[in-house]
């Protein structure tokens, strides 16, 4: 089993590295819709505000981690049989598939650092978050203002539904190579076996 990707085939640290976000970010969607509009009463979302934000921002360091990797090495080629149209479209949906990842976290944490309870002495502390067990997270906004705490949330709310369209969009096209046109673009996703060796 390689670990570097080829040419022709994705290597294990890529496509484990492509699976654990997959489950993260589909994860983050469903949790994240539920906490922020369905779960009542509202005092109880906030533990689930800071649970997910702790998460996400581990997730940060792990989307640093798949650049890098990704920079690092070579990228399978999209099957001969392809378009240039599609392979024009794979590009940018995969492009638009790493920029929604970098400015659902930005979005993120500006929301939680222009949160109204944050600045609210009663509930400060219970939004502190930290990783790695002290290091303590800073926010940027020092004093709260309602509009900008609005433009955040509403950012990050659209951003997580771009996100979720287009994560379906991805899915069907992954299952109509595999289905449809018959070719190894899923399967070299999957188990790394190739066509083209
Ligand atoms: C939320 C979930 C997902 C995200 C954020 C995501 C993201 C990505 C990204 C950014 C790439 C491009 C890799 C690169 O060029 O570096 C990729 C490739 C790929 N993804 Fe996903 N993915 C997700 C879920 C899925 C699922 C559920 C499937 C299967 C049904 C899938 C199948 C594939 C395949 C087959 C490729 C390789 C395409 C190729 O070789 O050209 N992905 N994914
Ligand atoms: C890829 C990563 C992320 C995904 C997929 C995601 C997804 C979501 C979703 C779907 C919601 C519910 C939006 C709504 O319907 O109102 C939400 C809310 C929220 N997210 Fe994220 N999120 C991510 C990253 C982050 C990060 C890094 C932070 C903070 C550091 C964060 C903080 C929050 C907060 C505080 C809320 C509550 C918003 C509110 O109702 O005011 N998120 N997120």
């Amino acid at each position: 089993m390689a670990i570097r990707s080829t040419k022709q085939t994705w290597g294990s640290v890529s496509r484990a590295l492509h699976w654990l976000s997959a489950a993260l970010i589909i994860f983050g969607l469903t949790h994240g819709y539920w906490m922020a509009n369905l779960l009542l009463p509202r005092p109880l979302r906030l533990p689930h505000y800071v649970w997910h934000s702790t998460i996400f921002l581990y997730c940060g360091l792990l989307l640093a981690l798949r650049i890098v990797w990704r920079l690092s090495e070579d990228t399978p080629e999209q099957p001969k049989a392809s378009s240039r149209f599609e392979i024009s479209a794979a590009h940018v949906g995969h492009l638009a598939l790493y920029v929604l990842m970098i400015a659902l976290l930005v979005t993120g944490y500006m929301n939680w650092s222009a949160f109204p309870a944050r600045f609210d002495p009663a509930r400060a502390a219970a939004m502190e978050i930290h990783l790695f067990a002290n290091f303590k997270v800073p926010a940027l906004h020092k004093t709260l203002d309602r509009d900008v705490f609005k433009f955040w949330e509403t950012a990050h709310m659209y951003l997580a539904w771009v996100m979720a369209a287009l994560v379906v969009g991805h899915i069907l096209a992954a299952l109509r190579h595999h289905f449809q046109k018959g070719n190894d673009v899923l399967r070299r996703m999957v188990s790394g076996t190739s066509d083209t060796g």
